[in-house]
């Protein structure tokens, strides 16, 4: 892998591959910041985030130059699954507060110009939910049974499950219920549930669980939201008949695979990124979403639906975001393509094309609650980016310098990208995973209901550091903290990084003030022509500005006279030229 061969002095761009739709909606090109609650920043020293501790952070939010604020779930919920367990659609669990405090945080945020985004958890409540519980005490066939999965067993006595399905977190899909008293000859039923068994699916064919939803939505809308992130969007509808399935599920499919030698960049983007089988990506979720697209559109302000959808190809995704539908959709394809040159470019490609074709903004994103942060993917291996369901103690480690310094190559490759990008709290500070948390602080359903086998998510949800060396490095009155931080979390908290240059906190405040003084989020995008085919280099033009990555390993040396505005890493002079050095990305004037 050298890059010498294809060095150039003529960085022009040729014919846009992408041209802006123009229309204007703030949520084409905004960069909306990922808040997980529990671990953003804790108010009142209990050791878990909430809602309280989000608005006392707003100013760093408005500094760092983000347009909007994505909340992970903070609903009444028992919290099986860290809140993606809803248990009361309308009201705040007292873990992150009370309704007034989130109309306190909604508050400061639209003083200060961003614009909040809820998460809305539609295929599946808690098991505690009150329309749950009443199903458990109705009997099967009951109006109450039909807002969820209810099936009777196969087999004598209905001892198997009704169909072969695994849940996501691992371990059977379905659960039956303890028997009782009037049982019928197949015994007690049982319900589906694609993820915890805590976490029962909603049945999506019952037009009173439509309402209900159109009603929750208006709930937030009237209260002031600007938009909803929609959980698991791709699974709310099953194919008829919940036939059996051989395939496996996974929320990611596992890992990232090094491309070959020949990394021959898969034509429609995909990474093996998208979930498949009866479960998911039914022609049925499209009906939702129209009717919800008409439910935002009686509201001002441009509300926007995100969809949150594991679907490959980008094909397959774009149907989520036709123009009466939803207006995003995370791009995970672009999240799982490796650390090389030709599939990123082939991914960028193929998101704008299939995007542009139905008129909606491209996403980027590199890192969410779900995933291994960036810093820790990127540093684990020469290509690939890495598994994606948590690093365990006994995983090979990664390499953090490594990790750091693609990490932040790969933030200004995504952040000089036209469209709406993601940022997940805490890459603004280069964060990693915590990579070796001990099995007794994890509290991820899938580790243990893989038995371990996968570590789990909770290495990318450990608690913000704000202040270096304070207890728990700030963050919360008391130095509580419901995970471990790793010892590197002192050196790289938010204060420690405020106003330093170089720091990863500055390259991104600078980045994000380019991105809106040069408009990039809403320009055009073209190619840098004389190293479209690289084996090492991205190099693209957007709006003023040309965006050159270097991911091979050898330095390349800049047109003379170029005008650098923001550097993933040092410089270097290098056959008597400025040059960039591997793993980096630089933003030039176009
Ligand atoms: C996707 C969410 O992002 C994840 O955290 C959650 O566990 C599942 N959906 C189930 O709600
Ligand atoms: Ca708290």
């Amino acid at each position: 892998m050298t890059s010498t061969a294809l060095i150039t002095d003529d960085l022009t761009a040729g014919a846009p591959v992408h041209a802006p739709a123009g229309t204007g909606e703030w949520w084409r090109d905004a960069v909306i910041y990922q808040v997980y609650p529990r671990s953003f920043a804790d108010g009142n020293g209990d050791g878990i985030g909430d809602l309280a501790g989000v608005t006392a952070k707003l100013d760093h939010l408005k500094a760092l130059g983000v347009d909007a604020v994505w909340l992970s779930p903070f609903y009444r919920s028992p919290q099986k699954d860290a809140g993606y367990d809803v248990a009361d659609y309308r009201d705040i669990d007292p873990l992150f507060g009370t309704l007034a405090d989130f109309d306190e945080m909604l508050a400061g945020a639209h003083e200060r110009g961003l614009r909040i985004i809820v998460d809305l958890v539609p295929n599946h409540s808690s098991d505690q939910h009150v329309w749950f519980q009443e199903a458990l005490a109705a009997a099967p066939g009951s109006a109450a049974r039909d807002r969820y999965m209810f099936r009777d067993g196969r087999g004598p006595g209905g001892d198997e499950p009704p169909n072969n399905w695994q849940s996501i977190f691992g371990g059977p899909a379905w659960t039956r219920l303890a028997p009782r008293d009037g049982d019928g000859p197949l015994g007690p039923q049982w319900y589906l549930h694609l993820f915890d068994s805590s976490q029962p699916d909603l049945n999506w064919e019952n037009p009173e669980v439509r309402e209900e939803f159109e009603a929750v939505l208006r709930f937030w809308l009237d209260r002031g939201v600007d938009g909803f992130r929609v959980d698991v969007a791709h699974g709310m509808i099953k194919a008829p008949g919940l036939p059996d399935w051989e395939g496996q599920v996974a929320m990611v499919e596992g890992t990232v695979e090094e491309p070959t030698s020949n990394p021959g960049a898969p034509e429609d983007g995909s990474t093996g990124a998208g979930n498949h089988g009866p479960m998911f990506d039914q022609d049925g979720v499209h009906e939702i979403y129209r009717a919800w697209h008409q439910v935002l559109a009686e509201y001002d302000g441009d509300r926007c639906l995100v969809a949150e959808a594991w679907v490959e190809p980008l094909s397959r995704l774009a149907r989520y975001v036709r123009p009466d539908e939803m207006h995003q959709a995370f791009n995970f394809s672009f999240l799982t393509t490796p650390w090389d040159a030709a599939r990123m470019r082939s991914v960028v490609d193929v998101s704008f094309s299939t995007m542009d074709a139905v008129g909606a903004p491209t996403t980027w994103v590199l890192s969410n609650h779900d995933v291994v942060r960036h810093v820790s993917r990127l540093g684990l291996a020469e290509v690939a980016s890495g598994p994606l369901n948590g690093i365990g103690a006994n995983d090979p480690q990664p390499d953090p310098e490594l990790g750091l310094r693609r990490a932040r190559a790969a933030t200004l490759l995504m952040l000089g990208l036209p469209g709406s990008a993601y940022l997940y709290q805490g890459e603004e500070l280069g964060l990693p995973d915590h990579t070796a948390l001990p099995d007794d602080v994890r509290q991820d359903p899938a580790f243990f209901r893989t038995g371990g086998v996968e570590a789990g998510r909770d290495g990318c949800r450990v608690p913000l550091p704000w202040v270096g060396g304070a207890p728990g490095n700030g963050f919360g009155p008391t130095g509580k903290t419901w995970l471990p931080q790793p010892a590197v979390y002192a050196e790289l908290a938010a204060d420690q990084q405020y106003g330093v240059e170089g720091s990863t906190y500055e390259m991104y405040r600078t980045a994000l003030q380019l991105r809106r003084t040069e408009k990039i989020g809403g320009g055009a995008l073209s190619w840098v022509t004389s190293l479209v085919d690289s084996p090492d280099v991205v190099a693209f033009q957007a709006a003023g500005v040309v965006v050159l990555a270097n991911l091979g390993d050898s330095p390349v040396p800049l047109p003379a006279g170029s005008e650098v505005l923001v550097a993933s890493g040092e410089l270097v002079t290098w056959a008597g030229a400025v040059a960039v050095p591997e793993d980096t990305t630089v933003w030039l004037r176009a």
